[in-house]
């Protein structure tokens, strides 16, 4: 055993669900242990897309979390928003931006998107008021396909709105890292688990459902082109855990829930990733410092240091009447937390 260490100022979770409820309540200060802030996901069963509807789920998410030194970023669910209630979103102290997921496309989206003919205005506003524009991409069609027939839309956003910034949700393919590099304007969260898996380990062998999650994983090249691009410290990626829990009953039965629970392992697991690519110098700028850059954020101050002492990964997470099972139930990972310092 050696004695290594690694210290990650303010780390920032760019793409989670929380929920709400009673699995807020147990999920919510796992993510406030480990981070600074994350951006909070608003597809909940009834999607968040007013500001009343956002404020009061910041102050659920809050309480939940209970943890000073977790700032969060709110996202509004996207629609056609005015002008006046866009100007209204700034002037609320955790706003950040507005996801937008095409109609159907994953859980409790069915109010999403139909045409995005129809929603140019908005678009247009957001753009000129500078209000980030976060993205689910993916088309209807073939699950393999869905990202990469997306990317000709984001190709079309990033050229209609030159000033928008877009970031690509949990990118999943070489394609659109290569999209990436053509547009200034857009950025991406990249998430743990597709940095780990492809679609082999979802279903090559016996199938696992923890394993299921929206984009789906793809081949082992796009598994390798988003590792090396995290890994050489690309500017405008960012990680997004893309955490989003089901309950174990959701999970395990004949209509799998789609999301993959990372919050409890997310920076032990990219620890050991870029520990064993000797990146442990590109970090930094992966979990916090691209995002505090692209976005100009101020997280809370919190300093996370991890050690390579192995973490027992529990089975599963209980409590108030929930059951989820995370990501590398049951396994070692090789790097766990010290210590917090806030
Ligand atoms: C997410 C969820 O469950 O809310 N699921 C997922 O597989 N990632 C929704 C999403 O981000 O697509
Ligand atoms: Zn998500």
């Amino acid at each position: 055993m050696g004695h290594m260490e690694i210290t990650i100022t303010n780390p920032l979770d760019m793409h989670l669900h929380v929920r709400d409820g009673e699995m807020l309540q147990l999920v919510a200060p796992m993510s406030a242990r480990n981070f600074a802030g994350a951006v909070i996901m608003p597809n909940l069963v009834q999607p968040v897309a007013n500001l009343q509807a956002m404020h009061t789920y910041a102050e659920r998410v809050r309480e939940a979390a209970n943890d000073s030194h977790f700032t969060l970023f709110m996202t509004l669910f996207f629609r056609n928003y005015s002008e006046k209630e866009l100007r209204a979103a700034q002037n609320m102290p955790n706003f950040f931006g507005i996801k937008l997921y095409p109609a159907g496309v994953t859980t409790n989206s069915d109010e999403g998107v139909r045409s995005l003919r129809a929603v140019e205005s908005t678009l247009r506003h957001m753009e000129e008021l500078g209000i980030p524009l976060l993205v689910h991409g993916e088309s209807q069609g073939f699950v393999l396909d869905r990202e990469a027939e997306f990317l000709p839309v984001y190709r079309r956003l990033a050229e209609q709105f030159p000033k928008l910034i877009i970031c690509m949700e949990h990118i999943t393919t070489a394609a659109a890292i290569q999209l990436l590099n053509e547009h200034e304007n857009l950025c991406a969260t990249v998430t743990l688990h597709h940095l780990e898996l492809t679609l082999d380990d979802v279903l090559g062998g016996m199938m696992k459902p923890h394993l299921f999650c929206k984009p789906v994983a793809k081949r082992e090249d796009d598994r390798e082109a988003l590792l090396q691009a995290v890994l050489s410290g690309h500017p405008r990626v960012m990680f997004g855990s893309d955490s989003a829990p089901h309950p174990v009953h959701k999970k395990e039965c004949c209509e799998c829930a789609a999301g993959i629970f990372s919050a409890p392992v997310a920076l032990c697991c990219l620890a050991k990733i870029f520990a064993e690519h000797g990146a442990i110098d590109k970090l930094q700028a992966f979990v916090s410092d691209n995002a505090c850059r692209r976005y100009n954020l101020i997280p809370s101050k919190k300093k996370v240091i991890l050690c390579d002492t192995p973490m027992q990964v529990p089975m599963e997470y209980c409590g108030y009447g929930q059951k989820i099972t995370p990501l590398h139930a049951g396994e070692q990972v090789p790097w766990s937390i010290k210590n917090v310092e806030v």
